[in-house]
């Protein structure tokens, strides 16, 4: 059993419960402006060494305080250190978003209810029209769930293959799903989708997240205003794997220019086979129209092998099961805090986490061999 290091005792000054911005989940302020100005309320708490607070009190949670919709909570997720795996590379902090707090349960929640909004917004959503759109699993959720809070017809192309669960999910919002090629993957959900459209474009209206630039805007305006805020301005280096693409160009776009000094890091799995729901190898897949080359400083690529292994040591080391593309980013962003400790470098790096591991259990992804990923693989590669 690991003993816990003795606590340090610090004054820390607690007024989320005074600031109504805080309060009601819009979002935190910097750490000035969210001091300025408010009552000097300082509480005595407790920090042990591995970040965990005792609760004073007073504390509230930063948690809307009054009815609201579900839509309301998209966004404003935690960033979490990660204190152990950290411990490894001095003058280094690993920072993850956990994208699962979502109310849809992923990252893809902010891109979704983005480009719904822009939709909206244009006078597109009229009576009679169903949206419609591809996605391999998270994006379709979102989708699903956004379209009922709002009473919308929706219309999904996914993969046959895609994770079961989301299936389910899918049909449980009451989503009209069209199953596609297998072996083509999210490329043939795509190519399905935008035939459709095509063809019946007085029914479909088509979101096309992969060229819709309301989803990488939905980083731009949220996801790196919320990291640049929470590190308040500490962060040097942004990791995020590659889908859509939305999360790391929206999200890198807005950093820069907050510092341009921030280094965006994109990852992509090492081989076009592989078993990292969600991210795409671009050289060989439809490159989507919002993916800007300019925008990554540096791509790393990374193995599903290499991806679990993390996943595991994070479960183990850290208490969190996340998803498979969240062990992408944090593999790469192992092997980027290894170089910035070994050139004596201080780094502060902000990853993604886009899912839960909870949707991927039932496909064995803690197996010694994660079976459903050498099954999907074998199955693709057909
Ligand atoms: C699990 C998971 N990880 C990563 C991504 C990539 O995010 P983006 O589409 O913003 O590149 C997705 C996208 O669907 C996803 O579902």
């Amino acid at each position: 059993m690991r003993t816990p290091k003795v606590a340090r005792s610090l004054k820390v000054r607690d007024n989320t419960a005074r600031n109504p911005e805080v309060a009601q989940g819009r979002g935190f302020g910097t750490r000035d402006s969210r001091w300025k100005g408010q009552p000097n309320h300082q509480s005595q708490i407790t920090i042990p060494t591995d970040g965990t607070r005792w609760v004073s009190e007073e504390r509230q949670p930063v948690l809307p305080q009054e009815p609201t919709s579900l839509l309301n909570l998209i966004g404003n997720t935690p960033l979490l250190e990660l204190f152990r795996i950290r411990k490894a590379y001095p003058g280094v902090k690993l920072l993850a978003k956990a994208e699962w707090f979502n109310p849809g349960g992923s990252v893809k929640d902010r891109a979704a209810a983005s480009i719904i909004a822009a939709a909206e917004a244009k006078g597109q959503i009229r009576k009679g029209i169903r949206l419609l759109d591809a996605s391999s699993g998270n994006t379709a959720v979102a989708y699903a769930m956004i379209a009922a809070v709002k009473g919308y017809p929706l219309t999904l192309c996914v993969p046959k293959n895609a994770n079961a669960q989301v299936l389910g999910l899918l049909r449980r919002y009451g989503a009209e799903v069209i199953l596609t090629d297998p072996l083509q993957g999210s490329d043939g959900a795509i190519r399905k989708a935008k035939g459709l459209a095509e063809s019946v474009p007085e029914k479909f209206l088509y979101l096309d997240q992969y060229s819709n630039p309301a989803n990488w805007q939905a980083h731009y305006h949220s996801t790196a205003v919320e990291i640049w805020q929470q590190t308040q301005g500490q962060v040097t280096h942004f990791v995020s794997g590659l889908g859509t693409t939305g999360t790391l160009i929206g999200t890198s776009r807005r950093l820069k220019e907050f510092n341009p000094r921030i280094r965006s890091i994109a990852v992509q799995p090492a081989t076009p086979l592989h078993g990292l729901e969600g991210l795409k190898h671009l050289a060989s897949a439809i490159v989507p129209g919002i993916y800007d080359p300019a925008v990554p400083d540096e791509t790393l690529f990374v193995s599903t092998e290499q991806a679990y292994a993390t996943l595991k040591r994070l479960a183990f080391e850290e208490g969190m099961v996340i998803g498979p593309s969240a062990g992408a980013a944090l593999a790469a962003s192992v092997i980027l805090a290894e170089r910035m400790a070994a050139s004596k470098q201080k780094a502060v790096i902000a990853l993604i986490f886009p899912d839960s591991g909870n949707r991927y259990l039932t496909e064995g992804l803690f197996d010694e061999l994660p079976s459903s990923v050498s099954a999907r693989v074998a199955y693709r590669a057909h």
